[in-house]
């Protein structure tokens, strides 16, 4: 059965938790929703982890389309939320409406996601008020990197604390459906969870939260180029594409491959009376 909102919402009610990976294209997204993931983010991460970007602010609505229409194909029982890009609902209400709307209707979102506190209040109610459901994400939003000067833990001070949860009241009363909490000290996302009505989705926020998300190259140890104390490795896929590719390198070389078994025949009078 389809995982919606509503899904989300009788979760947080009966206390089962939320299970969400990201994917970027149509064979993962399939993986993921037949291994029963609640939910897929097509992250704005995939400026980092598909296109090799420093960060996530060069991502543009067309890559978060493509992207996202690929997943939308593959996720037959997964609710799919896309990620609004840097600078297309920062600009103004306007602009958030239309592009939460190209992300529903050119990619088949059936959510969205877009990264602050109070400052997005107004993008999220008219979002919400489009019809379209819209996830927040609070604390270390990578779209602000440069203001934060880097990735790091956020809410750690007693003022910092008391400004992500305010930020965290003014998102629910905003509509936002659930809350990315990400890098966050595990007390105040428990705090948070606690006093919302919408569930919490975690990532480097603690096991309190209503839910748990990770980058799924982050899970399965495929992206090396950094790794967040809060990643989990499940496996090594990696490693093991390393291999595969190598074995496929000296197979070509050493003429084991193709075989038999992988080769197509034809009556070879055919080929000798070809003029
Ligand atoms: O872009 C992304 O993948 C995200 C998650 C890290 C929450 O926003």
């Amino acid at each position: 059965m389809k995982n919606t909102v509503l899904t989300m919402q009788n979760s947080k009610k009966d206390g089962t938790k939320i299970s969400m990976l990201t994917a970027y294209d149509y064979s993962t997204a399939k993986l993921i929703d037949e291994a029963g993931i609640n939910a897929i983010l097509v992250g704005d991460s995939l400026g980092n982890v598909m296109l090799g970007y420093e960060n996530t602010l060069a991502v543009t609505m067309e890559d978060m389309i493509h992207h996202g229409a690929a997943v939308a194909r593959g996720a037959k029982n997964a609710m799919v939320v896309i990620d609004m890009p840097f600078m297309s609902y920062q600009t103004s209400v306007y602009d958030a409406v239309v592009n939460a709307g190209r992300l529903v209707k050119e990619a088949g979102a059936n959510a969205v996601k877009l990264e602050g506190g109070l400052e997005v209040c107004p993008q999220i109610t008219a979002i919400v008020n489009a019809g379209i459901p819209v996830m927040a994400h609070l604390g270390l939003t990578p779209q602000s990197i440069n203001a934060f000067g880097g990735f790091k833990v956020q809410g750690k001070t007693a003022e910092k604390a008391q400004k992500l949860l305010d930020d965290a009241r003014a998102v629910e009363k905003a509509g936002a459906f659930a809350l990315v909490l990400e890098c966050i000290p595990s007390k105040l996302a428990e705090r948070i969870t606690k006093e919302l009505t919408i569930p919490t989705i975690g990532i480097g926020a603690g096991s309190e939260c209503d839910g748990q998300v990770l980058v799924y190259q982050d899970m399965l140890g495929m992206f090396s180029d950094f790794t967040p104390k809060f990643v989990k490795k499940y496996t090594s896929v990696g490693e093991a594409m390393k291999e595969a590719f190598k074995a496929y390198h000296e197979e070509i070389n050493n003429g084991s491959f193709p075989c038999e078994e992988h080769t197509y025949y034809i009556d070879s009078k055919v080929v000798d009376g070809l003029k």
